[in-house]
């Protein structure tokens, strides 16, 4: 007898209606993390360690998720995270998620391993729309992808930071992970595509990948050379010390977004929970703070704005919700993720994103 499946009430949801759809190899690939995967577990557990202190009789009749960032008008405090190959989710990949966030009023970030351009996702919307960039061996394809994004109208830069080389993805290696050849990875050249396309047994093609084309040597100093070839302004992602998060801010970036990289590269890396207090501290209110890992209800986002960020990124649930049913499925997945942040602002006694301080988190027992 066909079970019915269960209704999508809630982001965990999304991701076992995916699961049954997804082929296992993209499937494994999006859900998974590092080595044993105890930071994925982690990064998602400490936001439930958090306790709120909620606040009562505040007058929550009227409220407002709005918020700012860079100078962009948010209708929540919400980036879809960059995330490679969306198109093993839904046949219109990126493009489909830029409309629903789009459409939900929260902003995108387009990974560098993007399986639509860059022109053609910067034409579907004019939501914010910020480029994120892995720094190649050549820079010359670096600053042409650089070049690119700004002229196609991307408004910001990600540099990700966490990733010298493809973290140890053990479900990727016994799966033979490679991006089918039939799927466009455009923004780059073709004998790069032909590596990602190998497949073998445990290997990652995308592991083979990173080692041959990016740079294991990027350091502090590439940040000044980042700066002298674009006048964008850049946020440096990956970062999960205080010390970092400052030195960035010290080396010329416009912010920073504490991340783990969804507990995909160091295991047993701090959540970022955790991390964010102490970057929040470093950085003194100066520049954008913004924080990823494991971002699944309302009440998290809730936690990481009094923790002193100013929006978060949301992952994997976008591709869970692309996975489901294309553009309106992501969608979906950030009206209900939305529609929980409406209710824990008022729960937790804030009418806007300037209520939400530090104090709404209790102290650890
Ligand atoms: C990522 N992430 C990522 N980050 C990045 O800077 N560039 C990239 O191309 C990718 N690609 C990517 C692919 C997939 C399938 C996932 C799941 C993640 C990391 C991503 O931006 C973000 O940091 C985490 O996914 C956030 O955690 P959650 O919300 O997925 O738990
Ligand atoms: C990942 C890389 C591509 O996490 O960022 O899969």
């Amino acid at each position: 007898m066909p079970t019915t499946p269960p209704p999508l009430i809630n982001l965990h949801a999304f991701e076992a209606a995916a699961a049954e759809r997804l082929p296992r190899m993209v499937y494994d690939y999006y859900a998974g993390g590092a080595n044993d995967e105890v930071s994925l577990r982690g990064t998602r557990q400490a936001w439930d360690n958090l306790a709120i202190r909620y606040r009562v009789l505040q007058d929550v009749a009227d409220r407002s998720l709005r918020t700012t960032v860079l100078g962009h008008k948010l209708e929540w405090p919400v980036f879809v995270a960059p995330m490679a190959f969306q198109r093993l989710a839904t046949p219109e990949g990126e493009v489909a998620t830029a409309r629903a966030a789009a459409q939900s009023g929260a902003g995108m970030i387009l990974s560098t391993l993007s399986t639509c351009t860059i022109e053609a996702v910067r034409a579907a919307t004019d939501g914010p729309l910020w480029f994120q960039l892995y720094i190649y061996r050549d820079r010359g394809v670096t600053a042409d992808l650089v070049r690119r994004a700004e002229q196609a109208g991307c408004s910001a830069l990600v540099l990700t930071v966490d990733t010298p080389l493809l973290g140890r993805r053990e479900r990727d290696l016994l799966n033979g992970f490679h991006v089918p050849s039939d799927i466009p990875v455009p923004n780059l050249g073709v004998d790069i595509r032909d590596t990602l396309a190998s497949q073998q047994s445990t290997a990652s093609a995308l592991g083979t990948f990173i080692e041959r084309y990016w740079d294991a040597s990027i350091a502090w100093r590439d940040l000044a050379w980042l700066q002298s070839i674009t006048s964008l302004p850049i946020l440096v992602k990956g970062v999960v010390r205080g010390d970092d998060a400052r030195r960035a801010l010290d080396h010329g970036a416009a912010g920073v977004i504490v991340s783990n990289h969804g507990a995909r590269q160091l295991d047993t890396a701090l959540a970022t929970a955790r991390a964010l207090p102490e970057c929040a501290d470093a950085m003194a209110g100066e520049g954008v703070l913004m924080v990823d890992g494991g971002i699944r209800r309302g009440t998290d986002v809730l936690k990481a704005l009094a923790l002193g960020a100013q929006a978060v990124l949301l992952g994997r649930p976008v591709l869970w919700g692309l996975a489901v049913n294309g553009r309106e499925g992501a969608f979906d997945v950030m009206a209900l993720l939305k529609a929980e942040c409406d209710l824990a602002f008022a729960l937790a006694g804030c009418r806007t994103t300037a209520d939400v301080t530090r104090d709404l988190i209790a102290q650890p027992a």
